[in-house]
């Protein structure tokens, strides 16, 4: 197939095909990262723009790494050191980026939308890094990917997204991506952390972490969002692992091979113990490592739409 979106804002307006070709641009690309020389100049001359409004480690790195393995021209920014702290409004903001002759921007926003909303007044590619409670489509993307490396296929699995549903964004990209996909998927959390009516997107829901650990092949463990608990309701840290801590005692009871695997950041002690995070079941830091291959593949797809077409045309 040929690409032909402009941005990557999002997994639940991507056809499976789409996805499918995603994940096999990536595989390709994890090749080249394993060879001695790791570059490529697949965007050599393009200039790339992390536009950060949100604390982040893995995904910032993770883009800035793979847009360089393309021999792309990299530039940071951190909000709080912008002109953003003027008051400077984020269309402004990524105008003055697109004259400054930036190809693409990445950029994570505390609001849903607001990738969208760039993606619809600029002709540099967008690429949504989390915005919000909504969409983070890359992290989601390199899980599939990951789960679909260890266990060789998604149609048919059963996984169990397990945590702070109602903030995460990476919930929302995983469930669009692995229901697309085929995969059977249950959420777990205490029920005032699953958002009402997201039975509806095909998914089982469950408060007993026990029945979401015993049929799954893989689970994906959140992180609580404190951060974001403005009414102060949210469990507190020491109850919450008590019911829905990943342990290694709850673990003997799931299947002996299952995929454990975590977004980060981690915090010990609070969804998952150190035993488990550590553990053989474990493959958190290869989803970061293949976090590389799977954004070289969208920095390198969105590049080869033309620019200056609607967002998300198809
Ligand atoms: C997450 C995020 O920021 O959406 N992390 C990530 O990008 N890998 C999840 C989180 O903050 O818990």
């Amino acid at each position: 197939m040929r690409w032909k979106r402009k941005d990557l804002l999002d997994l639940e307006s991507l056809s499976l095909q789409e996805l499918e070709y995603i994940l096999t641009t990536a595989a390709s690309f994890k090749e080249v990262t394993g060879r001695q020389i790791k570059k490529v100049p697949a965007l050599r001359g393009k200039t790339v723009v992390n536009l950060f409004y949100e604390p982040s480690t893995r995904t910032r790195v993770s883009f800035e790494v793979a847009a360089k393995r393309l021999s792309a021209d990299v530039i940071n920014i951190a909000a709080e050191v912008s002109s953003v702290k003027k008051g400077e409004t984020l269309i402004d903001t990524g105008k003055n980026i697109e004259a400054l002759k930036a190809d693409i921007i990445v950029v994570r926003h505390s609001a849903s939308g607001a990738a969208a909303m760039l993606a619809r007044h600029l002709k540099a590619n967008v690429i949504n890094a989390g915005d919000g409670w909504h969409e983070h489509p890359t992290q989601a993307l390199l899980d599939i990917f990951t789960l679909r490396e260890k266990l060789g296929r998604i149609e048919g699995l059963k996984v169990s997204i397990i945590g702070d549903i109602a903030h995460s964004r990476v919930a929302r990209s995983n469930i669009w991506g692995l229901t697309k996909m085929g995969a059977k998927v249950t959420l777990c959390a205490p029920l005032m952390l699953i958002p009402p009516g997201i039975e509806e997107t095909g998914v089982k829901v469950t408060d007993d972490l026990d029945q979401a650990l015993s049929e799954a092949d893989a689970i994906n463990v959140l992180r609580m969002q404190f951060e974001r608990d403005e009414a102060g309701a949210f469990p507190k840290a020491w109850e919450y692992f008590k019911t829905f801590g990943i342990t290694e005692e709850r673990l003997q009871k799931a299947k002996k091979d299952i995929v454990v695997m975590h977004p980060g950041p981690i915090n010990r002690g609070i969804e998952m113990s150190s035993e488990v995070a550590d553990g053989v079941n474990s493959v958190i830091l290869e989803q970061v490592t293949n976090g590389i291959a799977v954004r070289m593949a969208v920095l390198f797809l969105v590049a080869q739409a033309k620019n200056g077409k609607k967002a998300n045309s198809n």
